[in-house]
């Protein structure tokens, strides 16, 4: 593995599976009714979030603390970043608390790019979502997730399973890290989405793309719903919110034509009744809730490679 984790462009297949891997060894402490181990004592992690998250931001933390390491949460909000601090200066202020590894979130894309490689850190690097760009380890626990669900043989392989990847892609860094990594573990995306939500040269990703959801999704063994992320709209993307849900939106009446194992996944936020319906989203398809579990379980295994840290069992 690389010492940062930017990009799911980052992850060889090698990488990815030794990720994929890990992860399912320390799933299992999800189980037991004491979850730590003692491999990164010592170690200290830092959440650094400039945008707003739920599950990331709470799950990074168990996941270092599960792991016994150190965690300083820092929000932008309350912080000397809203006095103007630049990102420097913060990265600065860091490397001479000692991080071990900083997990970033920022509204820019490229920022965490932009931290790794300036020579202000000597911490390994983490994206947890930049901008419009990527979210890695989004990607690695959907696919750990599909892998549970469908993967086949020992290794849980992904090899020839068909993924959609539907609704607002143009501004979804879930989508672009999920299309990267899937096809680096041999699955078959494709993106549906309105010709207005899909990103200029996205045929240059590893990817089908489709205006049709009745068309795609009964042949997927996964459909990926995408949350339409208005914040980063400044409108006339889609006629109107019924429009977009009639023609982009998952409901029960879809979700009948989907082949028997197949399974809804959605990263969170949702915005039931817009790209999924509150039937859809609380049905025994859905996987949505243990996606968040095993976000922890990746997250931990992420950490714990690029710590380079003991043997999950706790031997140093
Ligand atoms: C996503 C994100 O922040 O990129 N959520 C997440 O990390 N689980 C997707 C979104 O905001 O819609």
């Amino acid at each position: 593995m690389k010492r940062h984790l930017l990009s799911a462009a980052d992850l060889s297949r090698d990488d990815a599976e030794l990720v994929l891997q890990t992860a399912a060894e320390l799933r299992s402490l999800a189980d037991r009714p004491i979850k730590k181990l003692p491999a990164l004592r010592g170690r200290t992690v830092v959440n650094l979030f400039f945008e707003d998250s739920t599950r990331t931001r709470i799950s990074f933390e168990a996941a270092a603390k599960r792991l016994s390491a150190d965690v300083i949460n820092f929000s932008a909000k309350g912080s000397s970043l809203s006095k103007g601090e630049s990102l420097k200066d913060t990265a600065l202020t860091l490397e001479a608390m000692g991080a071990d590894a900083v997990v970033v979130r920022h509204g820019a894309s490229g920022a965490p790019h932009r931290l790794a490689h300036s020579g202000w850190v000597r911490s390994s690097v983490v994206n947890a979502g930049d901008g419009t760009h990527e979210h890695p380890t989004q990607a690695l626990l959907d696919a750990f997730t599909l892998s549970r669900h469908l993967g086949r043989g020992k290794a849980g392989s992904l090899d020839g399973r068909r993924v959609a990847i539907v609704g607002d892609v143009l501004h979804s860094r879930v989508a672009r890290s999920n299309a990267l990594l899937l096809a680096t573990l041999g699955a078959e995306v494709t993106l549906v989405a309105p010709p207005t939500l899909l990103p200029v040269g996205v045929d240059t990703w590893p990817v089908e793309t489709s205006y049709d959801l009745d068309a795609v999704i009964p042949k997927a063994d996964a459909v990926m719903m995408l949350r339409v992320q208005r914040e980063r709209m400044n409108g006339g993307f889609f006629p109107t919110p019924r429009e977009y849900s009639r023609r982009y939106g998952l409901d029960g009446r879809r979700m009948a034509t989907l082949q028997e194992h197949t399974i809804v996944m959605h990263p969170g936020p949702m915005v039931r009744g817009m790209e999924i319906s509150a039937d859809v989203a609380d049905s025994d398809r859905s996987v949505i809730v243990e996606q968040v579990t095993n976000g922890v379980a990746v997250r931990m295994a992420v950490l714990y490679l690029l710590l380079g840290g003991a043997q999950p069992g706790g031997e140093e």
